[in-house]
């Protein structure tokens, strides 16, 4: 058997890439993150460090998997030498941990579908008050998440064609059709319009520099940049694809779902006169206690929709957070792709036990000492995600700039683009790599270390 594989069409490879970034990240994060940072605000802050920033990132990732067809230590391995290897053994810790918290927050969204779909829990409950006792109940949370990870590793196991591209093939569409349905409905709903407002016109006085980094953070977190996941991705597609066109329409199509999540959200929130400012808890205790107040039979239908297009778009990216490092365990290892998935399925669940413990189950888990009395769940996505994303791709731009070379990737981006050399984005490219990441995620990254170590309002 093929142990690598490749996708078999461009359709195939953007499909999958989009499912890698479309995730909580749009449809939990990036509402709860738009809510707290102050609405249109950091909506725009968003789009422009996406489209000016990261998009020169992730074509850069794409160019460096397809150059050398291999996992992100070999790539970086084969381009740089061993002593740039670490880079990609670090963006394979960054994905096993990374998974390891977000099995635990998919596995609630699982729980919330099956609950709110299959039982009569609308009828006798506080949707609001729901949410504490569930997360706290060690046998929901193990079960759920169990099954998560369980179904993500089926998934992996049937390698890059039978399971990635066909599994996204399928979701990414469906996700689609059910987001536009429940947008329609909430648009419906009286005082709708006063969480449009706050959604789209924006207020520039709440822009601060934790509007700025922050809105980094989530920016790469979403793009699923800085670490190697789509330097993976990028080893399994062919010399023909126009990698500029595939990662335009990645990005517009991760900027979409999160657009369009925000404008289901905002409008159920306003309606029912809550607060937007709610934090992580956005989506599983405010929207619960909506479907609730929509009565039985529609609650159930619009919860249970909701609920299950938020798995559908977790699954897609576990799935190629898992394939990082079993890319790695099949490439270098040479452990045939069955055993390197089950292995780091059963691995990166037991990693995710305490953050699963550490919404009040456990005490030591709750509150860490040494990182502000904050959850572990908080610390793994702060320091594996927040932190370590625009870090991962600060090192990848100067990796590219001064140990591979642009004029390298330039050739590699040229391969299925004929026109590239010479034209006006390759030097926006090239000059963005070469000097302006460099420079702005180093600096956005010591910010977030210091904010989220020290708090750097006591600094400042
Ligand atoms: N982009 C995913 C989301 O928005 O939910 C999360 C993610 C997936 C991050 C894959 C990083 C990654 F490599």
């Amino acid at each position: 058997m093929d142990q690598r594989g490749s996708f078999t069409s461009r359709i195939g490879f953007i499909l999958a890439a989009a499912g890698s970034a479309v995730g909580l990240g749009n449809i939990w994060k990036f509402p709860y993150e738009t809510g707290q940072n102050g609405g249109a605000a950091f909506l725009l802050i968003y789009l422009a460090l996406t489209f000016l920033f990261c998009y020169p990132v992730m074509v850069g990732e794409i160019s460096i998997g397809r150059r050398v067809g291999l996992d992100a230590y070999g790539s970086y391995n084969k381009l740089g030498g061993k002593k740039w290897g670490f880079l990609g053994l670090y963006g394979i810790l960054c994905g096993i941990m990374i998974l390891s918290f977000y099995n635990v927050v998919a596995g609630w969204a699982f729980g919330y579908f099956l609950e709110i779909s299959f039982s009569d829990l609308l009828t006798e409950e506080n949707y609001g008050a729901f949410f504490g006792r569930y997360v706290v109940d060690f046998w929901d949370n193990l079960i759920f998440s169990l099954c998560f990870m369980f179904i993500t590793a089926f998934i992996v196991v049937k390698g890059v064609q039978g399971g990635i591209e066909r599994a996204s093939k399928i979701m990414m569409p469906t996700l689609f059709v059910i987001l536009i349905a429940l947008i329609v409905y909430s648009l419906t709903l009286p005082n709708a319009m006063d969480g449009v407002r706050f959604y789209l016109l924006p207020d520039f006085s709440e822009i601060t520099l934790e509007t700025l980094y922050s809105g980094m953070g989530q920016a790469f977190f979403s793009l699923s940049l800085g670490m190697g996941a789509l330097i993976t991705y990028g080893s399994y597609v062919n010399k023909q694809q126009n990698i500029l066109k595939s990662a335009l329409t990645i990005t517009f199509l991760d900027i979409s779902v999160a657009f369009l999540a925000g404008l289901l959200i905002f409008p159920l929130v306003f309606s029912q006169g809550q607060s937007p400012e709610q934090g992580p808890a956005l989506v599983f205790v405010v929207l619960p206690g909506i479907f609730q107040a929509m009565g039985p039979v529609l609650g159930k239908v619009v919860g249970g929709g909701f609920f299950l297009l938020l798995c559908f778009a977790a699954l897609t990216s576990t799935i190629s957070l898992l394939e990082v490092p079993v890319a790695y365990m099949v490439d270098q290892k040479k452990v045939p792709r069955k055993i390197s998935v089950w292995i780091l399925a059963a691995l990166v669940f037991i990693l995710g036990i305490p953050s699963m413990l550490s919404q009040g189950a456990v005490d030591i888990f709750s509150s860490l000492s040494f990182y502000n009395d904050k959850s572990a769940l908080d610390f793994v996505s702060e320091v594996f995600s927040d932190i370590s994303l625009p870090l991962g791709g600060c090192l990848m731009t100067i990796f590219i700039s001064r140990r591979w070379n642009s004029k390298n990737m330039s050739e590699e981006i040229a391969n299925g683009n004929p026109r590239y050399k010479g034209s006006f984005i390759e030097s926006y490219i090239n000059f963005t790599i070469t000097y302006v990441c460099p420079v702005l995620l180093g600096l956005f990254s010591i910010l977030i270390i210091i904010d989220k170590f020290f708090g750097l309002d006591k600094i400042l």
